[in-house]
């Protein structure tokens, strides 16, 4: 007994050290995720510290896009690795998807923190979780991380009054503070702590700008930032506010209007307001980059800075808003700088945040026998590190570059201006799946929406998605291999993920398997036209608010219908999860942020801090019947259940 303590006791000592030995050589990560910043109108031209730190300093990717265009699943995707037909949290709140439903589904035992702690890492989040994450179920704390901090629902869309829980504990008020300075303020106190342990750590800041307030305001930036860029709107795209004979598009977003003087002025104050707001974002990354250089580990640490999608403001008449598949809102800001990447590079190799995970993993030094299987994307670092290098062809079947990207989207959709309701949002009939393919040769965007209208953009002559070339008699084959690959895309898993081409066989013509397709060129082969033309259109029954198999039949390959198929075999079933519903008890009109507000020290943040009474949290948790996010507070309460209450307000403890 004593012996084989003993023996126990030096293996986990030596195993240890190991540990810590090969940790210390291990480089930590910083990522800054923005929320709702476009790459497409420009807004990053607005961050003199982005340029300066990170571009100058890394790479700028310019071909990185969201695969879901909306905070919640996008950040869900992100962090589990997965697809949003694979995570099924589809939308920002019920039944597509929330806070509640990726807890539900136990998606929250399995993700990023859990895996980079298994690699030694420790991990921390601080700022905008996942939508749904509110004062009343803030005490289901977001698994995996050792620390998180994080902004919470309804007050994350009150830029002056930032509410937020850290590690599950009651909710806080940061009273006289603009959430932007919160989140930096509280993240540069972690990051303090992280730099002089010798683990390595993963550090996440999510802060809310340049988000819209309260679903259809403009943007509160931080005070000291209301007055720049007097002269700043919203780019004249080719697509902006375009006349009938250019808005020949399908959807809800064919059913707009033009823009009218006072909608395009309004939505230039949203622009100007964002360009104000990524100032925040700016001191961020001064703050984080000098933090790390004072202590010696700039680098040592890769720093990454993106946003969870992108934004429209004007283009195919929306005044503004997200959740569409057109590059405005899933072509994001993307740069990196750290370990092994060259300096002021700009590099067009593609890549979505499903890659990020096993990039991560991959940086970790994780061995690949504790990877997840369910992974989508593929790591990035090779192309990090060589980011002009032999895989830097847009032109998949090297093996190294991704050609297809699969964009999909459930359930409502609002339109973020003043005047979206006037314009008939929300909008129910939304649901689309897309196709975005990016090659040296064949360069297209194809979308089928729930209703059956399709759309498609050759996006090398038609950067931006005007002339819809779907059901011209000159298309059709492109088309057809679209429309197979799409079939593929929209319930692909892992390896299908990353090669969809791999699951085509087309007939030799001699009675033999022929040649297998890697590419868009290949694939558009004459000899393959009848094979091509043979899949079925992809389609859906009827348009729904939720990922529902039978209506987005068929699959192919089939076995993406199976049991365990559209990762079902990770996750647990959601049929009528609880949703948490949270109305707002606080309101404060003044504006934050000031200038000796710039370098405001934690204590300074707590000053006037102080946990939300009893009072607060019950009025909370007894919303008033329509007035939850996204027009959908008062039915999805009486759908999907009955809301749970926090053990503080139940035995009404402080
Ligand atoms: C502009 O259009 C909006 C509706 O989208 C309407 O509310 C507003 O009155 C219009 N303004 C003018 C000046 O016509
Ligand atoms: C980055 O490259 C651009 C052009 O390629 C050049 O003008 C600029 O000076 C470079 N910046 C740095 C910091 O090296
Ligand atoms: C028949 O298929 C085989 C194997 O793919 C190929 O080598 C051969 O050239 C084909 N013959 C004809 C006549 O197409
Ligand atoms: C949405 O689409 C369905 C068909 O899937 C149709 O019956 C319904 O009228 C549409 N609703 C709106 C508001 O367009
Ligand atoms: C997705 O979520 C909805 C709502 O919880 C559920 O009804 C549906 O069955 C789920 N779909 C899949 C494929 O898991
Ligand atoms: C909130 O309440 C807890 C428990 O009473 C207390 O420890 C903490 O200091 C309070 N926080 C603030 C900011 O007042």
């Amino acid at each position: 007994m004593r012996f084989s303590q003993s023996i126990c006791g030096l293996t986990l000592a030596y195993a240890a050290s190991a540990a810590a030995g090969d940790a210390a050589t291990k480089p930590s990560i910083i990522l800054i995720m923005s929320d709702d910043q476009d790459r497409r109108l420009g807004s990053t031209d607005f961050q003199s510290v982005l340029h300066r730190e990170i571009y100058s300093q890394g790479v700028e990717f310019i071909n990185h896009f969201a695969t879901t265009a909306q905070c919640c699943p996008s950040r869900a995707s992100f962090l589990r690795g997965q697809a949003a037909h694979n995570t099924n949290v589809t939308n920002v709140h019920a039944p597509g998807g929330n806070y509640d439903k990726w807890h539900q589904a136990g998606l929250d035992e399995d993700y990023l923190p859990h895996w980079l702690k298994k690699a030694g890492y420790r991990a921390e989040y601080v700022g905008k979780f996942l939508n749904g994450y509110n004062v009343v179920n803030a005490n289901i704390t977001p698994k995996g991380w050792d620390h998180v901090d994080a902004l919470l629902d309804p007050y994350t869309t009150y830029y002056n009054v930032p509410v937020m829980s850290q590690n599950g504990e009651r909710p806080v008020y940061y009273k006289g503070f603009h959430s932007t300075d919160v989140v930096r303020t509280k993240a540069l106190n972690r990051l303090q702590s992280l730099v002089t342990q010798d683990e390595p750590y993963y550090l996440q800041i999510a802060p809310y700008a340049p988000h819209v307030q309260n679903d259809v305001h403009r943007t509160v930036p931080l005070a000291r930032h209301m007055d720049l860029f007097p002269e700043a709107k919203a780019p004249r795209t080719p697509n902006y506010n375009p006349d009938d004979e250019h808005h020949r598009i399908g959807g809800w977003p064919g059913t707009l209007p033009l823009m009218n003087q006072s909608t395009m002025d309004t939505a230039d104050g949203a622009f100007r307001a964002r360009a104000q707001a990524l100032q925040g974002l700016d001191e961020i990354i001064e703050d984080v980059i000098a933090m790390l250089d004072a202590n010696g580990k700039l680098d040592s640490t890769y720093v990454i800075y993106t946003s969870d999608n992108g934004y429209h403001i004007g283009q195919h008449r929306l005044p503004g808003g997200k959740a569409l598949f057109y590059g405005e809102d899933t072509n994001l800001p993307f740069g990196v700088r750290g370990p092994g990447v060259p300096k002021n590079v700009t590099s067009q190799i593609p890549g979505v945040h499903l890659d990020l995970v096993p990039t991560f993993l991959d940086i970790a030094g994780l061995p690949k026998a504790d990877w997840p299987t369910f992974l989508d994307g593929q790591s990035l670092l090779p192309q990090w590190k060589d980011p002009a290098g032999s895989s830097a062809g847009l032109n998949a079947g090297d093996g190294n570059s991704k050609e297809t990207l699969n964009i999909e989207f459930w359930g409502s959709c609002t339109i973020e201006a003043p005047n979206g309701a006037e314009l008939g949002a929300p909008f129910v009939n939304t649901t689309y799946k897309t196709l975005r393919m990016l090659g040296d040769r064949q360069s297209w965007l194809f979308s089928v929406w729930c209703t059956g209208e399709m759309e498609l953009y050759d996006t090398a002559a038609d950067p931006y998605e005007v002339t819809n070339l779907a059901g011209t008699p000159e298309h059709e084959t492109v088309l057809n291999r679209l429309n197979a690959l799409l079939l593929v895309t929209k319930s692909c898993a892992e390896g299908t993920c990353r090669d969809p081409w791999s699951v085509f066989t087309p007939p030799g013509g001699n009675g033999t398997d022929g040649e297998k397709i890697t590419t868009m060129q290949q694939a558009m082969d004459s000899k393959h036209d009848a094979y091509f033309a043979s899949f079925p259109r992809v389609h859906f029954a009827s348009c729904m608010q939720y990922q529902d198999i039978a209506n987005e039949a068929p699959l192919y390959p089939e076995s993406a219908a199976s049991p365990k198929g559209l990762g079902q075999g990770a996750r647990r079933p959601t049929g009528n999860f609880v949703t948490t519903d949270a109305g707002v008890a606080i309101a404060d009109a003044e504006f934050y942020g000031t200038v000796e507000q710039r370098h405001a020290t934690l204590e300074q943040v707590y000053a006037q801090a102080r946990n939300l009474t009893d009072e607060e949290l019950a009025a909370s948790a007894a919303p008033k019947k329509g007035k939850g996010k996204g027009g959908d507070g008062g039915t999805a309460e009486k759908r999907w259940g009955v809301q749970e209450v926090p053990e503080w307000i139940r035995l009404g403890h402080d």
